[in-house]
Formats: structure tokens, C-alpha cells, sequence
């Protein structure tokens, strides 16, 4: 499904050898596939379209503007979480109509600046819907709308204490964690706020995690707030609205991970009908499963070393490029972008148990032993100089990424068939010091 692929022995992406974008632009880059984000997202939209859903794009995940501004001429709309993201839609001219705002700590500035928003003159103020997370939030936001007599719209985020079965750190649906409200206290919250005239309230927003490989807490979660719009009406409230998130999965370790139609086929049993009736529209809030494998890290072998039992492969990216091995203990497949061809990879699974590789740690160059990106790896001998590929980096690589140890920002590059695009310049030293008042 993604457009990274071997011929002639080096890894291509669409139909540009990556060892071109590594001379060109140096390393560390990101190198993404445009057509990969058309088809992922492709993919998730006619999975759903018995839902004609709204899917608002996670920019969290990868939120350069030129990776919005192809999303948003599909059609996407953005789920956006501090007023630095809004100002990414606006630049990337996505419409208010189909923004979303979440997050548990928006600021009066940027719920100010999310009432204001435009993408162009022309348009009508506001974004769609604040995903509110609390009692406070609400208020906050009311009282807000009312002093600039902007009535709102939002969701009410809700915890249906599911447990997604995903690492800690990225599990938001199980009710410890800071997110949504519980079941009961939703049915409290519309009792006192949903006829609420500055903030209406008609909608539940779901998030359990990420990434999350089974559709049964999916199906759980959903379940749940089913029971608790049938509740609501019950009480007068009528939802018009289900937001059912992001989380789904992306193909980090092996093709094993649900595609899109398996999700789909899972919610949609339990929604269709209310969707016929014109009861239910649905948003979808997916990141990862567009952005992770529609990138590529590519970095280049500094040095090899043998230290104690252990052979490391130092490279010229690591925590502060990609933090998901350091942070999450997360796998993320790595590969020469030039091979022998008995070690061109096929499935990935197949690739980890050829003859002839070698078990190293691969790690980067900062002052931290939590700085690496794969270890006890098998991959075929690397010697200095030698460009690798770091698969599946397309989220949550450069959004996350740091100048740590006083690091410039790797560039980013698009590749679109044949067109090859700089989207974001390295930094350069200049670039690392520009906001420090130096001494004169
Ligand atoms: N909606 C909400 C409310 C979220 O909090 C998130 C992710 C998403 C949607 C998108 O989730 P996705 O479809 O991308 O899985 N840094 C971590 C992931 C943190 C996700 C935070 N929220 C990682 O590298 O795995």
C-alpha cells in the first residue's frame, strides 16, 4: 500500500532512488510519497463511505503545511490541538466547516483564535466543533463565545474506560488517564449544560488510543456511547454527531495490521441505520494510519563499533529525529536503501530471518544510552557511509523531533512521481540561535 519500494536493489520511493534525495539534500531526512498519503487516505474514505464521513486529519501526526494542503485537496478536514495547528490549517486554506479542536488545555487565546478562524475572507467565522474535555473547559468556552457573541459548537469528549491495549503513554480511553468525561458524569453534563445557548452541545467525541490494532475495543467504546445517546434522548438531548477518533493502525512490523475496511466493517454495523435515517453523521480523526508509512527517515552510517558483546551502528539520526524507540520502545523496520539481492526485503516478517545478516544496535549520535533507534537487530553488514532507511517514520517523526544537543532540523522532502519537492529546508546553525538575545 505504500509507494517505498526495491528495484534494481535500491529503495525507491515512487519512482526516485532515495540515495538521490540523500545526496541532493543530505541526512538526516524525512522522505515522504505523496501518492502514499492519496491512498491512505483514499483508502479510510471509501472503507467509510457508507458513512459519508467528515475525516479531519490528526496534524499532530505530520503536520507540514505541503502534506496539508494535499490532504485538504482530497477533501480532508483537521483535527487540530493548539493554536499553532490552526494556524497551520489557515495556511494550508482549510475551512473552518471542517476543523475540529481538541486537547484537555486550550488556552482563552486559542479558543479566541479557533472562534475567529477563517481560511479566507469570504468564509464564515469559526471552526465546526471544540472537543471539550471538561466541566471547567465548557464554561471556559461559553463564557468566551458570549463576551464575543460568537455561538459555538462542540462535542463532548467522553471516557468509556475501554481499554485499547496499546503502550501506556498513548492509551487515553481507560479512565485514569486525563482524558473525556465518564459515562455518568456525561449524562450530568448535558443535564446542566446541553441547552446552553453560546455553546451548543449535540455531539460525543471518542478517543481510546493509538495505534490501536483490534476493532473490538472499537467496538466497545462505540457501543458505549450508543447506549449513552439513547440515554440522552431519554433526558430531551438529541446527538446529532459521533466523532469515533483516530488510532488505527499503521504497518510498523509485519502487513498484519487491520486495513481500513476492517474498522469500517466492525463500526458500521452498529451506526448504519441511524445513518440512514439521517439521525447520525460521523467525523473521523485518523492520523497515523495516513501519515506513518507515507515516510521514510533516511540517515547515513557514521561509524561502526564493536563495544563489549555488543556491535553498534552509529548513524546520523536518533532520539532527537525519531523519538518513538526511545520513548515508546516502539519497532520501527530498518533497512539499506542499497542491498544485495538476496536481502531485498519482501514481506517484513520474511525479512528479519535471511542468512548472512548481522545483530547490531543502531543508534544516533547524542549524549543519552536512550538513543537509539532499533536494538539486537538483525540487518544485512553496514560499513561507513552506507545510507539506511528508517520505514514508517512518515508520523510522529519530524512533528516530535528536537534540536537536542543543539541539532539543526532535518529537512523534509516530498516526492510526488516524478516531481521531487523541498518542503522543509534543514536548519541551519544560524537557524538554532536566531531567537537568543546574544551579547553584543
Ligand atoms: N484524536 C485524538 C484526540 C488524539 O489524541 C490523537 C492522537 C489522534 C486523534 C490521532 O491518533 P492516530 O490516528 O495518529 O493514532 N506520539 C505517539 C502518538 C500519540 C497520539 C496522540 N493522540 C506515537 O508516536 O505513537
Amino acid at each position: 500500500m505504500d509507494h517505498f519500494n526495491y528495484k534494481n536493489n535500491l529503495l525507491h520511493c515512487e519512482n526516485t532512488p532515495v540515495e538521490k534525495i540523500a545526496q541532493e539534500f543530505g541526512t538526516p531526512t524525512y522522505l515522504y510519497s505523496a501518492q502514499t498519503f492519496r491512498d491512505h487516505f483514499n483508502r479510510l474514505q471509501q472503507a467509510f463511505a457508507p458513512a459519508n464521513p467528515l475525516i479531519c486529519y490528526a496534524m499532530k501526526s505530520c503536520s507540514n503545511i505541503a502534506i496539508l494542503k494535499l490532504l485538504t485537496l482530497l477533501g480532508a478536514g483537521m483535527d487540530v490541538v493548539s493554536g499553532g495547528e490552526l494556524h497551520r490549517a489557515r495556511i494550508a486554506q482549510v475551512p473552518g466547516s471542517k476543523i475540529v479542536f481538541a486537547g484537555v488545555g486550550k488556552t482563552d487565546r486559542e479558543i479566541r483564535e479557533a472562534m475567529l478562524y477563517q481560511s479566507s475572507p469570504t468564509q464564515k467565522k469559526g471552526i465546526r466543533l471544540f472537543n471539550i474535555e471538561s466541566e471547567a473547559e465548557f464554561e471556559n468556552i461559553a463564557n468566551i463565545a458570549r463576551a464575543l457573541g460568537k455561538p459555538c459548537a462542540a462535542t463532548l469528549r467522553i471516557n468509556p474506560d475501554v481499554d485499547p491495549h496499546t503502550h501506556k503513554y498513548t492509551t487515553t480511553g481507560t479512565k485514569e488517564t486525563k482524558f473525556g468525561v465518564d459515562l455518568t458524569r456525561a449524562r450530568q453534563f448535558f443535564t446542566k449544560y446541553g441547552n446552553n445557548d453560546n455553546c451548543k452541545l449535540n455531539a460525543l467525541h471518542l478517543h481510546i488510543g493509538s495505534p490501536v490494532y483490534s476493532t473490538k475495543p472499537y467496538i466497545e467504546a462505540l457501543s458505549r456511547a450508543l447506549q449513552l445517546v439513547d440515554n440522552l434522548k431519554h433526558d430531551g438531548f438529541i446527538i446529532n454527531t459521533i466523532n469515533l477518533g483516530g488510532g488505527f493502525a499503521a504497518d510498523y512490523e509485519s502487513k498484519q495490521s487491520p486495513p481500513a475496511k476492517d474498522y469500517a466493517k466492525a463500526l458500521l454495523p452498529l451506526i448504519q441505520d441511524r445513518i440512514n435515517r439521517g439521525e447520525l453523521n460521523i467525523i473521523l480523526e485518523p492520523g497515523r494510519t495516513i501519515a506513518a508509512n507515507a515516510g521514510i527517515l533516511l540517515t547515513r552510517v557514521q561509524y561502526v563499533k564493536h563495544s563489549g558483546c555488543k556491535r553498534f551502528i552509529i548513524v546520523d539520526a536518533g532520539m532527537h529525529t525519531l523519538i518513538r524507540p526511545a520513548l515508546y520502545g516502539s519497532f520501527h523496520f530498518i533497512w539499506p536503501t542499497s542491498v544485495a539481492p538476496h536481502h531485498i526485503p519482501n514481506e517484513r516478517k520474511e525479512r528479519m530471518t535471511m542468512n548472512g545478516l548481522d545483530q547490531v544496535d543502531i543508534v544516533g549520535p547524542i549524549c543519552e544510552s536512550g538513543d537509539f533507534l532499533a536494538q539486537d537487530r538483525k540487518i544485512p553488514p553496514l560499513a561507513r557511509g552506507d545510507l539506511i532507511a528508517v520505514f514508517s517514520a512518515g508520523a510522529y517523526g519530524s512533528v516530535m523531533a528536537s534540536r537536542y544537543n543543539s541539532s539543526p532540523l532535518p529537512a523534509e522532502v516530498l516526492v510526488d512521481d516524478n516531481q521531487i519537492k523541498l518542503i522543509r529546508k534543514r536548519e541551519t546553525y544560524q537557524d538554532l540561535i536566531q531567537h537568543e538575545q546574544t551579547c553584543k
